[in-house]
């Protein structure tokens, strides 16, 4: 029987489906394998599972010449070499569509709860500092009554939160994307429209672009400074499209109302960041994808990527061309 790594603990109904084919060890421990680690249990393996905090890059590669697949627990793949993996006729795998709703929710749920703030008002009550209802306390912003909401990267993502905020609030919809999406300017009366046209009009921006040199600190101290003082930046992508120093400089000098982060750069945020000090910078670790739902749906697809790509066949969610 092949043998297969799974770097973490995953939901048992995608391993349920790997059992029958290989010998399956997985790594126990909540933290990443260390890459030594890492290196050593996947020697001999066939595939390995990884997720997002696992690096991958050529010299994993060219340290585990068995391993002929690879698919990640993500629908982000910023953490594997493509290129490197395609060069060795590696197939790689992702798990897209299934994680969609649940990272959307996650990332309407940030607008809404720097806008309205949830944090400060749940400080106020956990410090004891609730002491009556203030007509000029805790004032917030409204979601509805013609805002504009701005989507960096219009994906299957960014379209769900467009989605919710135009079916709920009836926002305007700005967006950008590589490609036009007429469907989406129909059924959202949506505009794709410059970068820099959605910094200055948007009062909501989300971030669904994934993470590439050219996205790397796209928002950055000047793109920063473009946007509305009323703005609410939201990030459920990847921690590195944002310059956090350049956010923390922003929260600092008020250049916007606030921001929602569900991704860092890096990945846990350092105990010393900046970023921690603004009551109005709400960060959650990571938890888009992070329910039951979709975590089993992720682990099902990434167990169908291996067994096809083992077997010879193309994987359902190929990310690369092999095969
Ligand atoms: C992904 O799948 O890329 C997400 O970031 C995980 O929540």
């Amino acid at each position: 029987m092949e043998r297969i790594f799974v770097t973490r603990k995953i939901p048992e109904s995608g391993l349920a489906l790997l059992h029958p084919h290989f010998e399956i060890d997985v790594w126990e421990d909540p933290l990443p394998p260390p890459r030594q680690t890492l290196i050593a249990r996947g020697q001999g393996c066939a595939g390995l599972l990884t997720l997002l905090s696992d690096t991958i890059d050529s010299s994993v590669l060219d340290a585990l010449p068995s391993v002929r697949a690879i698919a990640n627990f993500a629908v982000g793949y910023n953490n594997i070499d493509i290129q490197a993996a395609t060069q060795r006729k590696i197939a790689i795998g992702n798990t897209p569509d299934v994680l969609t709703d649940a990272t959307a929710d996650i990332a309407v749920g940030l607008l809404i709860a720097v806008a309205r703030l949830f944090p400060q008002s749940a400080d106020q009550v956990r410090r004891l500092q609730w002491k009556t209802w203030e007509p000029l306390g805790l004032l917030g912003q409204d979601l509805s009554g013609g805002k504009t909401l701005g989507i960096v990267g219009m994906g299957r993502i960014g379209q769900a939160v467009a989605k919710r905020c135009y079916g709920g609030w009836n926002m305007r919809v700005l967006y950008t994307s590589r490609t036009e999406r007429p469907q989406v300017d129909r059924d959202l009366q949506a505009t794709r429209v410059s970068f820099e046209r959605l910094l200055e009009q948007s009062d909501f921006i989300s971030i669904h672009t994934d993470l590439n040199p050219s996205t790397r600190h796209l928002f950055h101290r000047e793109t920063l400074r473009r946007m509305k003082p009323n703005a609410v930046l939201v990030n459920t992508s990847r921690g590195g499209v944002i310059d956090q120093n350049a956010l923390a400089e922003a929260l600092e000098q008020k250049w916007i109302f606030g921001a929602g982060l569900d991704v860092t750069d890096p990945e846990p945020l350092p105990d010393d960041s900046a970023l921690r000090r603004y009551d109005n910078c709400l960060i959650l670790p990571h938890i888009g994808s992070a329910t039951f739902e979709a975590r089993s749906a992720m682990s099902q697809m990434a167990a169908r990527n291996l067994l096809a790509a083992l077997q010879g066949q193309p994987m359902p969610y190929a990310v690369n061309p092999i095969q």
